[in-house]
């Protein structure tokens, strides 16, 4: 199939490769021509593992290609995916659809013969309503359909979520538009991946919800977790005791710091927004955004706590920036409201991330930063696990402890046995496990 991916953020990059990887021929377009020289010239901008590799591949097969010449791609194209971004405004929490218009007004000029347009860029109900309203607006005669198909892939393993995701939803309202869509993803995902076909609204319901229901999930093992500090029980046992019953499974209940990343802060408030608008409030993701945002403020507390209730002149450092492991993502991400309040006690804040530091630099100017664990915890006053990258646990607690002023760290990703900890010699606070 020759399929155009509109947009080359993370959802577009990862789909046009994954598609050119099943033997399909990608042509992804980006307006920005500096992108895509970048792209051309097998520089890929995030970091997600195995991804420059497959682009490397993609490229030399012939199946991926990379453009701003959005008009003379269209008229070969079975199907044009659009995958710009829809950030929250930062003024109401709405989704902003300022590039997915442009987009469908610059697909709308350049449309000739039949063309299957798909959204798979997270949208509000109605939005695909919209495109084909304004398409229509622009070329009344034009051949065209619009179906949502939304993404279901995680920063660091997107590659995988693609390629074998737990179900494709395609959202259109005729068979003649779901039929060719339905092909593409049998010729792409194993063929016992369940394929479910709705309406436009409510594929574009799904999405939201998917996201709201894993973002709830997290808060509510993260409030638990609280509660296990104050009664002396364990939440890694909680979450395993839970989770053994197949109707709550096992998944996302690891207690953290709070959520961030670039689609659960945003999409539960977009979610919120359109349920009030719609007069239907859903007062447990409102509660969820409330919670979690008092979680990643309550983290430098119990950092201060252990520090013995005073950080003025102390050196915290940070293990891991990042929202989540496996990305250079640092967007909601709880290491900035940690590192801001501890600076704001008075404490000097130190970091180390393997892969997020570039932004870090951006965001948390004054923050100095280490190349390594050990780097980073010498002479510090408090060492705080923020992110669990993996390499973390393969540290070498008695080098790092032996390094430190003081021997204090706090895992607020349940990475370190506490045992371990203890018997390296620190005072430790483990995520809702007893003290
Ligand atoms: C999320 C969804 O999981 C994807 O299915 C979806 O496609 C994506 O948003 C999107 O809409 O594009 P992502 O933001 O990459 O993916 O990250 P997650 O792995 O879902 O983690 C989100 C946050 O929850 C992170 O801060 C993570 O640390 C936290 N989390 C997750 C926990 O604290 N505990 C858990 O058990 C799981």
């Amino acid at each position: 199939m020759q399929i155009v991916v509109v947009g080359t953020g993370y959802v577009g990059l990862v789909s046009g490769t994954c598609f050119a990887a099943c033997g399909h021929t990608v042509r992804c377009i980006d307006i920005d021509e500096k992108k895509v020289a970048s792209l051309n010239s097998g520089h890929i901008p995030i970091y997600e593992p195995g991804l420059a590799e497959m682009v490397a591949d993609g490229v030399e097969a012939g199946k991926l290609s990379f453009g701003t010449d959005l008009g003379s791609s269209i008229p070969d194209a079975d199907f044009v995916f659009i995958a710009v971004g829809t950030p929250a405004r930062a003024i109401d929490g709405y989704s902003d659809l300022t590039y997915l218009r442009a987009a469908t007004d610059e697909i709308a000029r350049h449309l000739t013969g039949r063309t299957l347009i798909v959204v798979k860029s997270t949208v509000p109900v109605g939005t695909c309503d919209e495109i084909e309203d304004r398409i229509r607006a622009v070329k009344p005669a034009a051949d065209f359909d619009v179906a949502f198909n939304p993404e279901f892939m995680r920063e660091g393993t997107a590659i995988s979520d693609f390629l074998n995701p737990d179900r494709v939803i395609l959202g259109g309202d005729r068979e003649h538009v779901l039929g060719p869509l339905h092909q593409l993803y049998r010729a792409t995902v194993p063929r016992d991946v369940p394929v479910q076909m709705v309406n436009r609204r409510t594929a574009e319901l799904i999405k939201y919800t998917a996201n709201a229901f894993l973002a709830m999930k997290v808060t509510f093992i993260n409030e638990i977790a609280e509660l296990c500090e104050k009664l002396d029980a364990d939440v890694v046992d909680v979450a395993k005791g839970i989770g053994l019953d197949t109707r709550i499974g096992n998944k996302f209940l690891e207690a953290g710091p709070g959520f961030g990343g670039s689609c659960f802060p945003k999409d539960t408030n977009a979610l919120v927004r359109l349920a009030q608008d719609a007069e239907s409030p859903l007062r447990l993701i409102e509660t969820t955004i409330d919670v979690n945002e008092i979680r990643k403020r309550q983290m430098a507390g119990k950092v201060i706590a252990m520090c013995g209730g005073d950080v003025r002149g102390k050196t915290i450092g940070l293990l891991g920036l990042t929202f989540k492991p496996n990305t250079d993502d640092m967007r909601e991400s709880p290491a900035l409201p940690i590192a801001l309040a501890l600076m704001d006690a008075g404490a000097s804040v130190r970091a180390h991330d393997p892969e997020g530091v570039r932004e870090a630099q951006r965001l948390m100017p004054d923050v100095e930063f280490a190349d390594d664990p050990y780097a980073l915890a010498h002479g510090c006053d408090a060492v705080v696990l923020v992110t669990h990258w993996q390499s973390f646990k393969d540290i070498d607690l008695g080098r790092l402890g032996a390094l430190m002023a003081e021997k204090v760290l706090l895992d607020l990703r349940g990475v370190f046995a506490p045992e371990d900890l203890a018997e390296a010699g620190f005072a430790s606070y483990s995520v809702g496990r007893p003290a």
